[in-house]
């Protein structure tokens, strides 16, 4: 496998070229953007490592470069210093295969490059058949054809083929189970394990063992060593649901997994690898727990590397039609059943707070009750909450509120909470970004 190392730092550069080669990877390196692209042009490599920032060509002018080029399979791998994740994440928008944060040890790359050598080695032919399958099935698990909805499977399908934390947001049953589930099963994981964590079930004392497994003695009761969900989830992808929930004393351990891929037992001051991608969920909002200091601005900045938001159901009503019919199928499990044509518009009045779990329950009731007949009488949503009483404009103005908020949050989060970089994603003025702000109380 070819390796073209570009970095302007000359000690890294050769000592991480010297070090990939004595890997066994046929390594050439560059001290410049402009040099590589000349090399480039030359021969062909099956992964670049570069440097974000360099002062002719950048690695993200780089990276633009090779991903326009239709022939290239090149892979793409930047190292950044800590500062410029956001960068980072833009790189891996652009298709960048992974980051690496500087400083690292030059063998952290070693296992990035390896799962890129094992990937090529597949014929194309498997691959292009693996690929197609892999899309029928994204399509057939995460249902919805609404803009939003495109773009979380969009998502899902681009962060599958990296490694990075991803963070999943949005509230109680908009599907971020699923999506965790689907993005592993679609990576190069699926054949390892899928192990998830609800973090708000385990009384705090327990929680570290349970993550990172403990010593025999450790601790009263611990009478056998047992392993961690982490060492259940080597290989594949561990699934932190409620992360918000990990007591603050232990977040930093947390941190510590995720930036150096090591994990220690209880009672044991012994470091072990772990080879785990981790996917975190929070209902919460992240930034507001920030800010109250519950939660570590550091652990929430390295968990938010790449970021999928479910919306809410009722901001994407175009949705309820298709998945009241994938429901329904789910529910009959090969049972005749009937949908009155009524029902549909009857459930479209409903603003769902318990989102697509409210609405699978809902027909779930239906179907029993009415032995597969679904009338529209036997569609009682079970949250309250619901503004069937409203006027269709007080319905209006509720979800035009709602989905304000929604959007106003999430631009500010996307900015690291930077006001003016958000109004200008939002093509807002300040001003009227700051009222807008005052008025949903953020
Ligand atoms: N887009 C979707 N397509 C198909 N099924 C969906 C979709 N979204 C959610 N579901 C289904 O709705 C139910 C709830 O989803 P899920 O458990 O993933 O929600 P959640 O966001 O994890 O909720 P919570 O925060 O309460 O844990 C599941 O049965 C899931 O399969
Ligand atoms: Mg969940």
């Amino acid at each position: 496998m070819r390796v073209l190392v570009v970095d302007d730092e000359q000690i890294k550069r050769i000592s991480l070229a010297d070090d990939l080669a004595s890997a066994g990877f046929e390594t050439v390196s560059a001290a410049e953007g402009q040099e590589a692209l000349d090399l480039l042009a030359r021969g062909s490599f099956d992964v670049v490592v570069t440097d974000l920032r360099m002062s002719d060509i950048d690695g993200m002018e780089l990276l633009k470069h090779i991903k326009r080029d239709r022939n290239a399979q090149t892979e793409v791998i930047m190292m950044t210093a800590y500062g410029s994740i956001p960068l980072a994440v833009e790189a891996m928008k652009l298709g960048a295969y992974s980051f690496i944060t500087k400083p690292f040890r030059n063998e952290e790359l070693i296992p990035l490059l390896e799962r890129i050598r094992e990937r090529s080695q597949r014929p194309p032919e498997v691959l292009k058949v693996e690929e197609s399958i892999d899309l029928s099935r994204l399509e057939q698990a995460i249902i919805g054809n609404s803009p939003a909805m495109r773009e979380v499977r969009r998502l899902v399908q681009l962060y599958a083929r990296n490694d990075a934390t991803i963070l999943l947001t949005g509230e109680t049953g908009t599907g971020k189970d699923l999506v965790a589930k689907t993005i592993h099963d679609l990576s190069g994981r699926r054949s390892a394990a899928f192990v998830k964590v609800n973090c708000a079930t385990f009384p705090d004392h327990l929680m570290e063992s349970a993550l990172f497994g403990h010593a025999k003695g450790s601790f009263t009761g611990a009478d056998y060593q047992r392993d961690g969900k982490f060492d259940l989830a080597e290989g594949g992808t561990i699934y932190l649901d409620d992360v918000d929930d990990i007591p603050l004393d232990h977040q930093i351990k947390l941190l510590r997994v995720i930036e150096d891929k090591v994990i220690e037992r209880v009672g044991t001051a012994v470091p072990i690898h772990v080879n785990v991608r981790i996917i975190a969920a929070t209902k919460k909002r992240l930034l507001i727990e920030v800010q109250n200091r519950t939660f570590r601005s550091d652990l929430y900045y390295r968990l938010n590397v790449l970021r999928i938001n479910l919306p809410p159901l009722h901001t994407r009503l175009v949705d309820l039609p298709p998945l009241v019919d994938h429901l329904l199928k789910r529910i009959a499990h090969g049972q005749p059943y009937s949908l009155h044509k009524e029902a549909v518009q009857r459930l479209l009045c409903h603003t769902w707070p318990g989102n697509v779990r409210e609405l699978a329950h809902t027909l779930e009731r239906a179907f029993l009750l009415g032995n597969g007949r679904i009338t529209p009488d036997l569609l009682t949503p079970e949250m309250e909450a619901t503004h069937e009483g409203l006027s269709a404009s007080g319905r209006f103005d509720i979800a035009v509120n709602q989905t304000e908020q929604e959007l106003l949050h999430q631009a500010l989060e996307e900015a690291n909470g930077n006001k003016s970089a958000a109004a200008r994603a939002l093509g807002m003025r300040l001003s009227t970004f700051r009222d807008k702000l005052k008025k949903h109380g953020l």
